[in-house]
C-alpha cells in the first residue's frame, strides 16, 4: 500500500531528484518536481514559464534519455508536473509527501526547509534524500510540529534499480512517520535498512571504506588498477563492477565527497585516516577527470579500447592482463561462499591483496554494529542492496570461518570487536545460524542469537521446500510446493530456469496434482530470472545429429503442457521477473494471468536464434492482437498481426512489465509487483482470489485467421526492409515464415481456424527451420558467445 501517498512533490531536479519524481510516477503517484528559477534568465523572459521552470522541464527530458531508465514507460512523465520554488511553492499544500533531493549542503538545506515548512500540510511527510548530513542537525531548521514528520530516504543511484532505501529519524522524529516513511518504501519496491543517525548512514560509510582500502592497497602494493578491479569483482564476492569501474560510474568527485564528509565529521573514529583522500585522487578530480561523465577517471575510453590510469605517471595505457594462480582457482566456483573462503586461503599477491581488503572491511564492519544501524543483518542487506555485494561482510566472515579468520586478522593487527570474540566465537561461533525456515542472527546488544524477521509477504520458496511436507513433488530441473492456504506452485530451478523435460513433465504434474488437491496454481521461482529460454544446447545436439524425432517430441510436449496450463480447471497465475524469454514467455503467456515484476525484461526472442515460437507463443500472440475485433465484420486484422509480426521477428524484449503490456506480452488485466520480495505472495493472492471467485477455465477458441493475402503484404515490407539492408535475407526468411504462421498458413482471409492449427503451423516451421545451417549457426553462437548472431 502506498500508506495514503497520493501525491508527492520533490525538490531539486538533478540525478536523484528526477530519477526519485520517476520512481514515484512509475509508482502512479502524481508528483511536482521543483527546481529553483535559473538565476541567469534570458533577457525579456520576465514571467516566461517556459523559462523559470527550465531546470525540472530539462531534468525530465533528460531522464526520458538516459539509459537505462528512470521511468518505466516514458508516458509516465505524464504523472510528472515541473514547476519552480518561487511560483509553485503553494503546490506542496496538495503533496502527501516531500523529499527534497537538493545539493548536500546543511546550510542550504536548511534555507529551504524554513522556505517550504509554512506550506507543508499538517499530515505530510517530509523527507530528505541526503547522502549523509546530520539529521538532527537539518532539523534544527523546522518547527517542532514538523521535526516529528522529519525523515530521511536515502535513495541509491540509479533510482529504479538499486534496492536499498536506507530510512533514518533525527530526535524527535515520531516513530509511527519513520514506520510509515518504511512502508512506503517497501511499496515502491525498495528494501528498506533502518539507520542511525551518523555520518553516511550504513551503505556508504562501509562501501566507500571498503573502496578506499582498495585505493590504498594498489598505491601501496603496486597491484595495478585493473587487477584490483579484477580482484574485488566477482572474486571478492564483491560489487561485479569492482571498485575502479564502480569509482568511475559513480564519479570521483562522489566518492571524494563521501569520504571526505568521513574523515571531517568522524573525529572520534580509529579508522578516519582510512578516508584520507590520497594526492592522486584530489589530483584527477582537480583536473575534471571525474570517470565516465567526464569522459575519463581511473579508466578512458578511447575509440574502441579501454584505457586504464597509471597511477605513477598519471597516463592512460592499455590494461595489462594480469594472471594470478589464485583468481584462476575460483574464477569458476559458483557459491560466492566458496570462492572468496579459497581466494583469502591462497598465498599470491592476488589473496593477499584480496585478505588485506576484506579482513579490514569485515574488522571495521564489526566495530560498527550498534553505532550505525542496532543489527548486522541491516548491514550485511545495506551491502547487497545499496553496493551490489554478493555477501555481506558478516556473510562473508561465517563463510571464512569466525574464528579462524579472527585469529588471522589478530596476527596481522586488525583490531577484532570484543562482541566478536567475546560473543560470537565463544558462544555460536557463526554470526547466522538456525535454519533457512527459520533463520537466526547474533543479537548483539543480548549476545544471543534472535530469529530474522520476516515479513509474510516475503514468500521464499527455499524455506518453504525446506519443511518437507511442503514438497509435493520434486527432480532435479523442478519443484511443486505447497504455498499454503489451496496455492500449489511449480517451482523451476534449471540453470537459468530454462525449460526442459523435467519443466515440461512438472507442468503437467502441476495441473494434476493442483486440480486434485488445490484452489490454485503458481509459477514462480526464487532464481535470478523467470525463465531464459527453452535448452537450446538439447536442441543443437539433436539437429546436429539430425534427431528430429526427439526434437519433434519436446516441441509437442512443451505444446500440451502449456495448452494443459491454459485450460487447467484451477487458476494458473504466472510470476514472471528479469528475463523471461522465449519459452519462459510463452509459459507465462499460457497462465490466466501474470502477476510480473515491474522490471520483467520480456520477449519472445526465438529469431534471434534462428527460430520462431512454437510453444503456442505465436498463437498468444494472435489471440493477444486480434481478440477484440475476432468476428467483428469487416475490421482488418492486417495491421495487429503486423505489428505482432514485427514484434517476434525484431526479437523485442520489453525494458519493464509496462513495456510488455505494450508489447502485449502481458495483458492489461496482469498486475505488476513494484517489490519483487512480494511478488510471490502478491502471485498467490491473485490465483486464490480468482478460484475464490468462481473460477472457470477459458473455453477454446475459434480464431478467424488474417489469412495468405495478409502474410503477402507483410512479406512485402520484409522485403523492403532486406533490401534496405535493415534485415539480413536470412532474417526476411524467418519474418515471412513466422508471418505465414501468425496470418493460420495458406488460407483465405477469415477462414476459422482453431488453436490446434496454429500449434500446427508453429511446429511445422519451427521444425524446418531446425534444418537450417543459419539456424544452426545462430544457435551455436548464442550458445558460445552469449550473443545473436546476424547471419
Ligand atoms: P545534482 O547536483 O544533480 O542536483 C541538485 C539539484 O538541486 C539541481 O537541479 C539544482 O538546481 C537543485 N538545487 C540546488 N539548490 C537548490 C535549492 N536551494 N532549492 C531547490 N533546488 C535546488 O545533485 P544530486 O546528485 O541529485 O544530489 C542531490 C541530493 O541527493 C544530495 O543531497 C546528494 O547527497 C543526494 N544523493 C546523491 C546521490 C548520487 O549518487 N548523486 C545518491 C544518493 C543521494
Amino acid at each position: 500500500m502506498s500508506e495514503g501517498i497520493k501525491s508527492a512533490a520533490v525538490i531539486g531536479s538533478g540525478v536523484m531528484g528526477s530519477a526519485i519524481a520517476a520512481q514515484f510516477a512509475g509508482a502512479g503517484i502524481r508528483t511536482q518536481l521543483l527546481d529553483v528559477v535559473p538565476r541567469e534568465l534570458p533577457p525579456g523572459s520576465g514571467t516566461d514559464a517556459t523559462a523559470r521552470n527550465r531546470l525540472a522541464k530539462e531534468a525530465v527530458a533528460k531522464a526520458l534519455q538516459t539509459k537505462p531508465a528512470p521511468f518505466y514507460l516514458p508516458e509516465q512523465a505524464q504523472l510528472v508536473s515541473i514547476g519552480n520554488l518561487e511560483d509553485h511553492v503553494g503546490r506542496l499544500a496538495s503533496c502527501d509527501l516531500v523529499i527534497e533531493a537538493i545539493v548536500e549542503n546543511l546550510e542550504i538545506k536548511q534555507q529551504l526547509f524554513r522556505k517550504i515548512a509554512p506550506h507543508l500540510n499538517e499530515h505530510a511527510l517530509l523527507a530528505s534524500n541526503t547522502s549523509g548530513l546530520s539529521i538532527a542537525r537539518m532539523s534544527e531548521s523546522l518547527p517542532p510540529e514538523l521535526a516529528k514528520r522529519f525523515v530521511v530516504m536515502h535513495f541509491f543511484n540509479p533510482v529504479r534499480y538499486m534496492h536499498l532505501l536506507e530510512v533514518s529519524g533525527g530526535p524527535n522524529t515520531d516513530p509511527a512517520v519513520l514506520e510509515r516513511a518504511a512502508r512506503f518504501g517497501e511499496f515502491l519496491g525498495k528494501g528498506i535498512v533502518r539507520t542511525k543517525d551518523t555520518t553516511n548512514f550504513v551503505a556508504n560509510r562501509i562501501g566507500v571504506y571498503s573502496m578506499m582500502q582498495v585505493l590504498h592497497a594498489v598505491l601501496e602494493s603496486g597491484i595495478g588498477i585493473e587487477a584490483a578491479d579484477m580482484i574485488s569483482g566477482k572474486p571478492m564476492a564483491g560489487s561485479a563492477g569492482a571498485t575502479f569501474k564502480t569509482a568511475d560510474l559513480v564519479g570521483l568527485d562522489t566518492l571524494v565527497h563521501v569520504a571526505k564528509n568521513c574523515y571531517d565529521t568522524l573525529t572520534r573514529d580509529p579508522e578516519r585516516e582510512v578516508f584520507r583522500i590520497p594526492p592522486l585522487i584530489t589530483e584527477l578530480v582537480k583536473q575534471g577527470r571525474l570517470g565516465r561523465k567526464s569522459g575519463a577517471g581511473f579508466y578512458k575510453k578511447v575509440g574502441d579500447d579501454i584505457l586504464v590510469l597509471d597511477t605513477q605517471s598519471l597516463e592512460y595505457k592499455p590494461p595489462q592482463k594480469p594472471r594470478f594462480d589464485s583468481i584462476g582457482a575460483v574464477r569458476n566456483i559458483e557459491d560466492p561462499r566458496q570462492r572468496v573462503a579459497k581466494l583469502v586461503a591462497a598465498d599470491d599477491p592476488a589473496a593477499r591483496f584480496a585478505w588485506r581488503v576484506l579482513s579490514r572491511t569485515l574488522a571495521y564492519s564489526a566495530a560498527l554494529v550498534g553505532e550505525i544501524t542496532d543489527d548486522l543483518v541491516s548491514i550485511d542487506r545495506a551491502m547487497r542492496w545499496g553496493f551490489n555485494w554478493e555477501l555481506g561482510p558478516f556473510e562473508t566472515w561465517d563463510a571464512l570461518g569466525v574464528a579462524a579468520a579472527a585469529e588471522r586478522m589478530q596476527r596481522d593487527g586488525v583490531n577484532v570487536p570484543a562482541w566478536v570474540r567475546e560473543g560470537v566465537i565463544a558462544g555460536p561461533g557463526r554470526f547466522y545460524a538456525g535454519t533457512v525456515a527459520a533463520p537466526t542472527f547474533f543479537d548483539v546488544p543480548t549476545r544471543k542469537p534472535k530469529p530474522i524477521a520476516r515479513d509474510p509477504r516475503e514468500l521464499k520458496l527455499d524455506a518453504l521446500s525446506s519443511d518437507p511436507k511442503r514438497v509435493v513433488k520434486k527432480i532435479l530441473g523442478a519443484s511443486l510446493i505447497d504455498l499454503g492456504d489451496g496455492a500449489l506452485c511449480v517451482e523451476v530451478h534449471t540453470k537459468m530456469n530454462t525449460l526442459d523435460g523435467d519443466v515440461i513433465e512438472m507442468l503437467v504434474a502441476g495441473v494434476n496434482e493442483a486440480e486434485r488437491n488445490f484452489e490454485a496454481l503458481v509459477i514462480g521461482n526464487d532464481g535470478l530470472h523467470f525463465g531464459a529460454g527453452a535448452n537450446l544446447f538439447m536442441i543443437f545436439a539433436a539437429a546436429q545429429q539430425k534427431k528430429w524425432d526427439q526434437i519433434g517430441g519436446v516441441i509437442r510436449g512443451l505444446q500440451s503442457s502449456l495448452q494443459g496450463l491454459r485450460y487447467a480447471r484451477v487458476p494458473v497465475v504466472a510470476a514472471p521477473f528479469q528475463f523471461t524469454l522465449g519459452g519462459g514467455a510463452e509459459l507465462a503467456m499460457a497462465a490466466d494471468l501474470c502477476q510480473a515484476h515491474a522490471e520483467t525484461y520480456m520477449g519472445l526472442v526465438e529469431p534471434g536464434v534462428g527460430l520462431i515460437p512454437a510453444g503456442g507463443g505465436c498463437l498468444r500472440m494472435v489471440e493477444r492482437h486480434t481478440t477484440h475485433i475476432q468476428g467483428v465484420e469487416l475490421a482488418d486484422p492486417l495491421p495487429l498481426i503486423a505489428q505482432a509480426s514485427m514484434t517476434v521477428a525484431m526479437a523485442k524484449v520489453s525494458t519493464s512489465a509496462e513495456e510488455a503490456k505494450q508489447l502485449r506480452l502481458l495483458q492489461p488485466q496482469d498486475g505488476i509487483s513494484l517489490n519483487r520480495s512480494h511478488q510471490l505472495y502478491h502471485a498467490k493472492q491473485r490465483a486464490l482470489g480468482l478460484a475464490r471467485a468462481g473460477y472457470r477455465p477459458p473455453r477454446p477458441r475459434v480464431l478467424y485467421a488474417a489469412g495468405r493475402d495478409a502474410a503477402a503484404t507483410i512479406g512485402a515490407r520484409v522485403w523492403a526492409l532486406v533490401e534496405g539492408g535493415r534485415a539480413s535475407a536470412y532474417d526476411g526468411l524467418l519474418a515471412n515464415t513466422l508471418a505465414q504462421v501468425l496470418c493460420g498458413g495458406q488460407v483465405a482471409a477469415g477462414t476459422p481456424r482453431s488453436e490446434q492449427d496454429y500449434l500446427d503451423l508453429e511446429y511445422e516451421a519451427f521444425m524446418s527451420l531446425c534444418g537450417q545451417e543459419k539456424t544452426l549457426a545462430r544457435i551455436q553462437h548464442m550458445l558460445e558467445k552469449n550473443k545473436p548472431l546476424r547471419n
